[in-house]
């Protein structure tokens, strides 16, 4: 069998378990070394491929390796960049078909979310219309849960299990301190256009009357006046009241509740939305109030990482390699339930191509009818995503990740001026 070097890449916002892909997509790789030669890496996604920055990841030994899929952040380096359509920036491809012409990558394994779908069924395309041999492969992940053609997204279920930690402690907390004059806890979680973390919060409850009392997610408009008689109903029966929201809450007039700012490209940063709530609450009700936003906390607790979401993390991985072996062209392997207790699950391919720039948002049966927490279906789906643990090593009192050292290849081709 003629041997095809890979290339590997990770794209979009990081996960706890994006890294865990990646070993596996190594371990894959080294195993297969009757069909692939060199697995490249590219540094920060698509723009090392652009920029010839590629590492080759045999300088990882077999214990980094190991060591890599219990690691947070994206190793090796991530990027938020969408590719230009072929026919306005034909000069972008004619340079990412250089690149892999140089260094003979027969796959492309690309890491992301919707977005990078969308830069694999390009690509995809791109190397048909120039009959280059390619085959371009999407490997599913993202906090958000938002991928379609997935029963979950990797990266998800470990968010998820963060937050409905953090409530359920948090919760305690809280209840300990309820007064007569009533106390109130936010908690603001990722999700620009979903409530997918949001609504797993639930999972920190055991009956009904337990944190969190109130989620807010974004695919219900927010109605400030029965939102305000949820809490003051909450603290009236139990001193105190705990709230789930989404970063992307919005009015019923389209408006974010809560928006930063705006970066080059005009994509709004969120973040506040929680802040925002608790302080509706404490102008409208004078409950005393805290609130907080783990941010990229939710995304990068390694030390809390759910092992079914793990365990996905690697399968994709390894998919993702046999398939490029195999020659599949923009496909994306994808979970897929068989069921929810016992939970069981296998592998199916989606085609990357009709999953891009979509966004699955929480279904209308997931969310209770008042629009203010979830149903039992939900709880249903969610809670075999957050099942078991998987930690990291820990030295010093911290977990012991390691300090990567991960050398580009030599240029072959004259540099990229964009
Ligand atoms: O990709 C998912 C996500 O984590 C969103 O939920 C969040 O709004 C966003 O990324 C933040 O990304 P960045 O690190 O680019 O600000």
């Amino acid at each position: 069998m003629a041997r095809t070097n890979l290339l590997y890449a990770q794209s979009g916002g990081v996960t706890a378990v994006i890294n865990a892909t990646a070993a596996a997509v190594i371990a894959a790789a080294r195993e297969r070394d009757d069909a692939v030669g060199t697995l490249f890496a590219a540094r920060n996604g698509i723009l090392g491929v652009l920029g010839e920055d590629l590492i080759d990841t045999a300088v990882l030994g077999a214990e980094e390796v190991d060591a890599l899929a219990h690691m947070p952040g994206g190793a090796f380096g991530s990027c938020r960049f969408d590719l230009d359509p072929p026919e306005r920036n034909p000069a972008q491809y004619d340079r990412l078909f250089a690149v892999f012409a140089a260094h003979g990558i027969g796959g492309f394994l690309y890491n992301g979310g919707n977005g990078s779908m969308d830069a694999v069924a390009k690509l995809s395309a791109a190397a048909r219309a120039r009959g280059y041999p390619l085959a371009c492969v999407g490997v599913p992940k993202t906090v958000d849960n938002d991928l379609e053609g997935t029963d979950c997204s990797p990266g998800f279920g470990s968010a998820a299990k963060y937050a409905a930690v953090a409530m359920l402690e948090a919760g305690i907390d809280v209840a300990s301190m309820a007064s007569r004059s009533g106390r109130v806890f936010v908690l603001e979680v990722m999700g620009r256009n979903a409530g997918w973390i949001a609504a797993a919060t639930a999972l920190a409850a055991q009956t009904a009357d337990e944190p969190p009392h109130i989620i807010l997610m974004p695919e219900i408009p927010f109605d400030e006046d029965a939102f305000l008689a949820a809490v003051d109903a909450t603290v009236k029966r139990l001193g105190y009241c705990a709230v789930t929201v989404s970063e992307g809450i919005r009015r019923a007039n389209g408006t974010l509740v809560m928006e930063q700012d705006h970066d080059r490209k005009g994509h709004v940063q969120l973040g506040g939305a929680g802040q925002c709530i608790a302080r509706l609450i404490h102008a409208r009700l004078g409950h005393k109030h805290h609130w907080a936003i783990p941010d990229y906390l939710q995304r990068a607790a390694g030390h809390l990482v759910s092992a079914v979401d793990h365990a996905h993390a690697s399968a994709v991985g390894r998919a993702a390699v046999e398939a490029a072996i195999a020659g599949r062209d923009c496909v994306m392997p994808a979970i897929r339930r068989l069921s929810d207790e016992p939970y069981r699950w296998d592998l199916e391919f989606a085609d990357a191509a009709a999953i891009a720039n979509l966004e699955r948002r929480v279904p209308a049966h997931f969310i209770r009818a008042d629009g203010l927490h979830v149903t039992d279906a939900a709880r249903r789906y969610l809670r075999p995503l957050i099942e078991g643990e998987v930690y990291p090593a820990f030295a010093r009192g911290v977990p012991d990740y390691r300090r990567l050292k991960l050398p580009a290849v030599p240029r072959k081709l004259a540099s990229y001026v964009p």
